[in-house]
Order: structure tokens, then sequence, then C-alpha cells
């Protein structure tokens, strides 16, 4: 059930920075959203306030166990000013099955909807509207409870902050570069893959700094058991077009629920292109390279929304994916979802929620 949001605003805005020099997530808007829980009141205090540091006890279990989970989602101006979300109640759904994994109470979906609408309302001066640039919406929970034994925190905040931003990766929507990890592994099945958990990513950063030092963007992870078996890269899930039939790896519980990738899919299907949810290797995809049947590859996610990849490194052995350019698969979604997003092409599938102002 919905409830009241007290809305405190600020007079004290900072200077917005210039569209073209956004980067990703390194500015944030002047307010954010805050609501705390504790065990035997429930989720309570919900509030926008302005944007400001949050005071934990350094016993917080956040810091030591690592009882946190996030979401990524964007929001959008069209050109006559209205504004709008892409799939805020999917990203609200996984929230909640996140929060499910790592034993973090259930938020209630209508008044996280609410949360992110009004918030976003308050500062919606600051979506920007440039080619390529969104607000991206970050709500996240923390365990807030100072208590070192191992066990679910009694207390949480969940928070949501708000980033104007460009492209995710430097080279803007040309092809990138991924290294295929071989040592370290991200997940394995049973653990917590599958949940948008700080965990996950504080596990690929060696991993990711190696590959950066060997000129690559991000890492494609292979399964943790066989290191055989492709999974996703991290900030993306991957799709490959092999003989005219677009494969991305099932959903086998290590294996983030990407909303973008299931928007894809149902693209793809919607346009009568084969695609198939499928156990592949990395080996199989190599010979598919080799004989000329592998025609395109990209990665999908929210902050790095379709992205070509035209290179893999795997075990030494470089693949060179269409020429290293954008295939046409990967551009006509690209300009499709974005077209959506935008409120510049059709929405054949209600994806867009509007934010009333
Ligand atoms: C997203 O695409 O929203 C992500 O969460 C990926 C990354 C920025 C962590």
């Amino acid at each position: 059930m919905a409830s009241t949001i007290d809305i405190q605003t600020t007079t004290k805005k900072k200077q917005k920075p210039l569209q073209h020099e956004l980067g990703f997530g390194i500015h944030f808007t002047d307010h954010m959203f805050i609501m705390d829980y504790s065990e035997g009141k429930g989720w309570y205090d919900p509030r926008i306030v302005p944007y400001q540091p949050i005071v934990l006890d350094p016993a917080a279990k956040v810091f030591h166990y690592g009882q946190t989970i996030f979401e990524g989602l964007k929001a959008f101006k069209t050109e006559e000013g209205k504004v709008l979300l892409f799939r805020p109640d999917r990203n609200i759904q996984r929230l909640n099955r996140s929060n499910e994994r790592l034993g973090v109470p259930h938020i209630d979906e209508d008044l996280a909807l609410e949360a992110l609408k009004k918030v976003i309302a308050v500062d919606q001066d600051w979506i920007p509207t440039e080619p390529g640039t969104s607000l991206y919406v970050r709500p996240f929970v923390i365990a807030t409870q100072p208590a070192l034994g191992v066990d679910a925190s009694t207390h949480y905040q969940f928070i949501i902050i708000m980033s104007p931003v460009g492209n995710y990766y430097t080279e803007g929507v040309n092809p990138v570069k991924i290294f295929v990890e071989n040592e370290y592994v991200r997940a394995v099945k049973g653990g917590i893959g599958e949940a948008k958990t700080a965990g996950n990513y504080a596990a690929s950063l060696k991993a990711q700094e190696i590959a950066k030092e060997k000129g690559y963007s991000q890492v494609l992870w292979l399964d943790g058991v066989h290191r055989k078996y492709i999974e996703e890269v991290g900030s993306m899930n991957v799709f490959f077009k092999i003989n005219g039939t677009v494969y991305t790896p099932k959903l086998n519980g290590s294996i983030l629920d990407g909303i973008t990738r299931s928007s894809i899919i149902q693209l793809l299907r919607h346009w009568d292109i084969p695609v198939e949810e499928s156990t592949m290797s990395i080996e199989d995809l190599y010979n598919d390279a080799k004989s000329g049947a592998l025609e395109e590859a990209f990665g999908t996610g929210t902050a790095a929304v379709i992205s070509p990849i035209g290179e893999l490194n795997w075990r030494g052995e470089q693949l060179t994916i269409a020429d290293g350019k954008t295939g046409e698969v990967s551009s006509k979604l690209y300009d499709t979802l974005t077209g959506i997003q935008r409120g510049t092409k059709p929405d054949p599938f209600g994806w867009m929620v509007e934010v009333t102002l």
C-alpha cells in the first residue's frame, strides 16, 4: 500500500555538469529518497531529502558481511518534456528477489514505485536530453544494525540516488573488447550470482583490473565449475548471432536476469528473428567464429544499453567479431530500444511508465 512520502527540498542547488561531459555515475542530483527498517516495526519514515552523506555505525553489518543489494534503471525526458521510466516494475520485482536471497525484508512494490516517481519528479530538471544520455537511478538497501554476529540485520535503509549519465563505456556505442576470464570465477549455482548484490561485483574487480591492463574493457565470465560455459560480462548479459539465430546463455541461477536482456529477447521475437536461450560453450563459440558462422556479438544492460562486442580474447587467442564493427542486428536493437526509451519510437509492449510531475 502506498504511504505518504515526506518531501524536504533544498534551495541550494548544485551546478549541473555539461551534457557531453557526464561520464557514468560521477555526478549526483540535489535530492535522494531514504526509508528505514527495524525489526518489529517494518519499513517506516519514507522521505525525500537533500542529497547528503549518510551516517553509519562502523559496526553496521553492511561493512562486514556485505548484506546489501542494488538496482539500476533509467529515466528519460522526451522532446515534449514528458518524463519516462523504462520498466520500473521489473526492477522493483528483482530488488525483492535479491532482498529475498540476501535475507533482507521485502519492500512494498507500490511504495517503491511511488518513491521512484516522486524522487525523479523532484529532480526532473537533472534529466539530460542529448543522445546517449539519461538519468541513471540507483535504488539500494544496506544492513545498518551495529553488530558483528553473522546473521541477517535487524535494521536497514532503502535509499535512492540519481546520476545524470552518458555512455557506460568510454568506447561510447562503438564495439568493446572483452577478455574471457579463465582463472577467476564470478559466481556458482546456488550462490548469489543471480542477485544484484555488491559481492558479485567485488568478486569481479581483480579480473577486470588485469583485463584492463591488457587493453580489454571488461571480463566475460565462464561458469564457475567447468570454466567452459559462457555466463555474462558482469555489467551486461551477452548475445551472439550465429547462422542467423541469436543465442544468449540461459538463466541458470548464477547469471543476472537482466531486464534489458529479456526486453531484447522480446524485441527479436517480435521481429521474427530466431532467438534461443541455451547453454553455450566458449569452445563452440570459437569454432563457430572460425567457420564464419558467428556474425555478431553484443552485450545488454541498463547502463551499457546495447554494446557491440568487437573482440574476444580466450586463453591468448584473439577473435575479431564482425570485423570489429557494429553488426546490423546490434545497431537495429540499439536504435529501437533507445527510440522506445526516449519516446521517439512506438512502444509496442507498453514498457515505458510516465512520471507525472
Ligand atoms: C546496470 O546496468 O544498471 C548495472 O547495474 C551494471 C553496472 C553499472 C553495475
